[in-house]
């Protein structure tokens, strides 16, 4: 059986590195994949952005079953462009990705079906946000409409920051095109967690629940970044909060895309922030998270393409979905500097015995040598019984893995240890 997984990140590794586990898989193609990828599928030059190169290549490859992983293909319609072609396909369709696509889409939603969110308001125009920021209650939370690369939100603590916002996201145009129409919403607090499920339009199934740590450096401070590290499951996620979260946000955003003609199949991740008043969707993506996929696969008991095969076709209902229960910990190395500038291209060490912990983010083969190449360059994932030993598991692990300019964050884990 030949599989195609579109992307090539650390998540992609993570996914291809599970699927391997089904003896039944006979080829593993990575588009693009990456460096350190390379080591287990046949990593293949088409970008995940290029729609027709994608369907071309399933094509010419009589690709059996294709894996869409990150969310600018699915807001293409990369899943609607192979299903034409007779592939099938894990991930939802284009009017279905939408829900991470567009905030104002998935605000409306969520108003509409008395899904629990911040308080919010939409802007079109500039003048008009930046009068209602006079007014508004302070500190806010200002969004771009579009995809903006996990970058196009701005907590402002000051209502000088919120109109700085205003300017640079509908007037400079920061985010470009995501940037026109923005949300600006209430200020939420408590913890956050992240629950990635399985839907295929009829059943959620959420994975094992976990906790990313967006801010770069330690105590969550510096710039948000793309996540540097995640534990699962994460501590506050009690079983009271999991049912709650099932009756009131899970089931109606499943049936209110069903209801809207826009039905989701594929792996839907609920963004939660647990209120004092409940919790609350942060925010919706189409696909599995990264860094979370790094926790929550290794977890996975069940067959990966198995549960996968059961989103498309419809049958989630009949199909086990297990997880270990025991913890992981992932410590992202990024290259120092990031997620401003950095330097790269410096050969990655990583001693045989963690080979298998590590996915790769950011790696090209040069020369036959791996060597650095983005800011996230790999994770480093521990599965242990405790959250300690995951902890300190995954740390020592890291000490196994050197490149010139490493940095990473000393404290992934500690807030959650401090839950429980
Ligand atoms: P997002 O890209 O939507 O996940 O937002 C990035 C981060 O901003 C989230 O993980 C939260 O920490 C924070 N955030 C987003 N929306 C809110 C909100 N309404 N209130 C407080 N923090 C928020
Ligand atoms: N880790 C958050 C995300 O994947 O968007």
């Amino acid at each position: 059986m030949k599989i195609m997984v579109v992307g090539g990140g650390g998540r992609e590794h993570a996914i291809i590195k599970k699927l391997n586990e089904n003896k039944e898989i006979t080829e593993i193609f990575a588009l693009p994949g990456n460096g350190g990828i390379a080591a287990d599928a046949t990593c293949v030059p088409v970008k995940a952005t290029d729609i027709e190169g994608i369907v071309n290549f399933a094509k010419e490859n009589t690709i059996d079953y294709a894996v869409v992983a990150p969310d600018d293909p699915l807001v293409l319609g990369a899943v609607d462009a192979l299903t034409e072609i007779g592939v099938p396909c894990f991930g939802p369709n284009k009017n279905a990705a939408i829900i991470e696509g567009s905030k104002v889409f998935s605000k409306n939603l969520m108003k509409k079906y008395g899904i629990p969110t911040a308080e919010y308001e939409v802007f079109t125009d500039a003048a008009e946000a930046l009068k209602y920021l006079e007014t508004a209650p302070i500190p806010t939370v200002i969004k771009a409409d579009g995809l903006a690369l996990g970058k196009g939100v701005i907590i402002a603590m000051t209502r000088d920051e919120a109109k700085d916002a205003v300017h640079s996201m509908m007037e400079d145009k920061v985010f470009g095109e995501s940037g026109s129409n923005i949300v600006i919403e209430e200020f939420l607090t408590g913890p956050e967690v992240s629950v990635l499920s399985f839907t295929d339009g009829k059943t959620v199934v959420p994975m094992i629940s976990s906790m990313d740590h967006k801010r770069a450096k330690d105590n969550d401070e510096g710039l948000n970044t793309g996540g540097m590290g995640t534990v699962a499951p994460n501590p506050y996620y009690t079983s009271e909060v999991a049912e709650k979260c099932m009756k009131e946000i899970f089931l109606p955003t499943m049936e209110a895309m069903n209801a809207e003609g826009r039905t989701f199949k594929g792996c839907l991740y609920f963004g939660l922030m647990l209120t004092p008043n409940g919790p609350k969707v942060i925010e919706y993506n189409c696909r599995f998270g990264d860094p979370e996929t790094q926790v929550v696969l290794p977890l996975l008991e069940s067959d990966l393409l198995t549960v996968m095969k059961a989103t498309t076709d419809g049958t989630l209902s009949d199909t086990e979905v297990k997880f270990a229960d025991k913890n992981a910990c992932c410590v992202i190395m990024a290259s120092d500097g990031y997620p401003q500038k950095y330097e790269s291209g410096f050969e990655i060490k990583i001693a045989d015995e963690v080979k298998d912990n590590v996915y790769v983010a950011g790696a090209k083969i040069e020369d036959g040598i791996l060597k650095t190449a983005g800011g996230r360059v790999l994770g480093v994932t521990a599965v242990e019984d405790t959250l300690e030993k995951a902890i300190d598991s995954s740390y020592a692990k890291v000490q196994k893995v050197s490149f010139d300019n490493a940095y990473y964050r000393k404290d992934i884990g500690k807030k959650a240890k401090e839950a429980k």
